[in-house]
């Protein structure tokens, strides 16, 4: 999808349909009130008919007979006195979704009047949701009647700051695309999505997005002693791969912010194997890595002034003759030695190898995400991912960079209790801690491998994917947490300050031009 400023007046904008925001409380301002009065009071009189209550998301469509926009869309935003930019992401999203399927090439779409003062902010939103709402889920299907069709996005900029619009949608549009990236490499089935297909889309997004790529095998990984990592890929035909992105924006300073993400591709359980239903959803396992992946990808398309690293270890969790037992004990890079009481917490065991080498590669702040916990599901279902610290600063810093965002995260308490539910008999930690606080005792084992460096733990399980489809998203992945972890990086340095694209041409390529091409490896 192209994203561009028109300059056009709204009223005399040539497109497939114009969308219009309206609010719950049903009275008309800003472009939706102009083109109302234009057509004779029909979005008015679909209100008064009830035809929508006004929820966010909610649509109605008129048309527009000789009129050069063709059709009107009216999307609501809600509720007026909870506006929020983000849910002009929603907002675009909808409108893209909803007439992306009845084959709309050319969208013309307004802001609303909340915009004034904040248009790159909103602009990037309403680029973000349009991109995001027109990810495609229908890659493996060969007649895909429900592709969206949407080409090209025209934001109104008549009335609104035109250069601060166009900023936004140089922004957005790099997001939307990493938000798809990240979406993309998540939907792709496990049998495709192995890991070394995951390094070799890692490898691909480093090349466009100008990042330096490396990928350790499982040779590599032995060196350096990641036995806990290795002990979960040793049950799967697939190699294992230690995939690493990195964006060196700041080569002056010190400061490195670690991002690491839990890349299994495939989650069966292994030897403690999981029952039948809804396994297939383990093919999301990955989410955390893909998120990596897709904020590393942005960051090198935005160029701000910061170091930043991307570790994803990558494996399939499979039983099979080589796979490890429960009682194993394995030995993490730090020394530290593992009781493998439950095979299908295998998350935390690759995750602990990536800690280690996160602290080794100098990283002085770190964020992990995972899809880690049925636990997290249970207490925080799909509505918030939890987040748990061991530096309250950097807590609160991580949280207000990603509250605006629309992407959840509530944070969850640490206590020395949790530490030690993980301590075991025979070696110095236990894989599980029971059922009591999971999401907790499993982020406290985590904990072990950070040591003083600030750090934050995002459980994803609940929020990485959706069973259920909403008017501007498809079922399926999120992008959950590409949004927060670049919002985390603006919060720390400024976009404006570095040296990035200015073009909002989306890359949200089509099958044919880029399905399963895959890039060289370094290795
Ligand atoms: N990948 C799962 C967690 C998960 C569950 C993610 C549901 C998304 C939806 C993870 O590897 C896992 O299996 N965790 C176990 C840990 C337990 C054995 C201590 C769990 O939550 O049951
Ligand atoms: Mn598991
Ligand atoms: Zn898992």
């Amino acid at each position: 999808m192209q994203v561009r400023i028109a300059h056009d007046s709204p009223l005399g904008v040539r497109a497939g349909a114009l969308v219009v925001p309206i609010f719950s409380d049903g009275s008309l301002d800003g472009i939706a009130k102009d083109v109302d009065a234009e057509l004779g009071g029909v979005i008015a009189g679909a209100l008064a008919a009830g035809e929508i209550r006004g929820k966010l998301g909610e649509q109605v469509l008129v048309y527009a007979k000789d009129r050069p926009y063709r059709r009107v869309l009216a999307v609501s935003l809600g509720e007026r006195s909870s506006f929020e930019p983000y849910v002009l992401a929603r907002y675009a999203g909808t409108a893209a979704r909803y007439l992306g399927r009845r084959k709309v090439e050319e969208i013309a779409i307004a802001l609303p009047p909340q915009a004034l003062g904040q248009e790159a902010v909103c602009a990037s939103f309403v680029a973000e949701g349009a991109i995001a709402g027109a990810f495609d889920t229908t890659l493996y299907q060969e007649r895909p009647e429900a592709r969206i069709a949407t080409k090209d996005l025209l934001i109104l900029a008549h009335g609104f700051d035109s250069a601060e619009v166009e900023r936004g949608i140089a922004r957005g549009t790099v997001l939307g695309d990493a938000v798809n990236l990240a979406r993309r490499l998540a939907i792709t089935p496990a049998n495709d999505m192995t890991p070394t297909r995951l390094a070799e889309e890692a490898a691909a997004a480093a090349q466009k997005a100008g990042l330096e790529f490396e990928v350790f095998d499982e040779a590599r990984a032995r060196q350096l002693r990641m036995g806990s990592f290795l002990s979960v890929a040793q049950g799967s035909a697939q190699p294992p791969k230690f995939i690493i992105l990195r964006y060196n924006g700041d080569p002056e300073s010190t400061e490195l912010l670690a991002l690491v993400g839990k890349g299994i591709t495939f989650d069966t359980g292994g030897i403690s194997i999981k029952p039948a239903e809804k396994m297939e959803d383990m093919k999301y396992d990955m989410s955390g890595g893909a998120g990596v992946i897709a904020a590393l990808y942005a960051l090198g398309r935005v160029r701000p002034k910061i170091n930043v690293v991307g570790l994803i270890p990558a494996t399939e969790n499979m039983p099979g003759g080589k796979a490890t037992k429960p009682g194993d004990i394995v030995t993490a890079m730090n020394g530290m030695t593992i009781e493998v009481l439950n095979t299908d917490a295998e998350g935390r065991l690759i995750l602990a190898d990536a800690l280690c080498y996160a602290k080794h590669l100098g990283a002085t702040k770190i964020v992990d995400a995972a899809t880690l916990t049925g636990a997290c599901v249970i207490a925080l279902g799909h509505a918030s991912s939890a987040a748990v610290t061991n530096n309250e600063k950097f807590a609160e810093q991580f949280l207000a960079a990603a509250k605006p965002t629309g992407e959840r995260y509530w944070q969850m308490p640490y206590y020395e209790d949790y530490t030690a539910a993980m301590k075991s008999d025979i070696a110095d930690l236990k894989n599980t801690g029971g059922r009591p606080a999971g999401a907790l005792t499993a982020a406290a084992f985590l904990r072990e491998f950070v040591g003083e460096t600030p750090w934050v733990h995002l459980d994803i399980a609940g929020t990485a994917y959706l069973e259920n489809e909403s008017p501007w998203q498809a079922k399926g992945p999120t992008g959950t947490p590409v949004r927060a972890f670049v919002a985390l990086v603006e919060s720390l340095s400024p976009f404006d300050s570095g040296q990035g694209d200015k073009a909002g041409r989306s890359d949200n390529a089509h099958p044919a031009a880029n399905g399963a091409r895959s890039a060289e490896l370094r290795v």
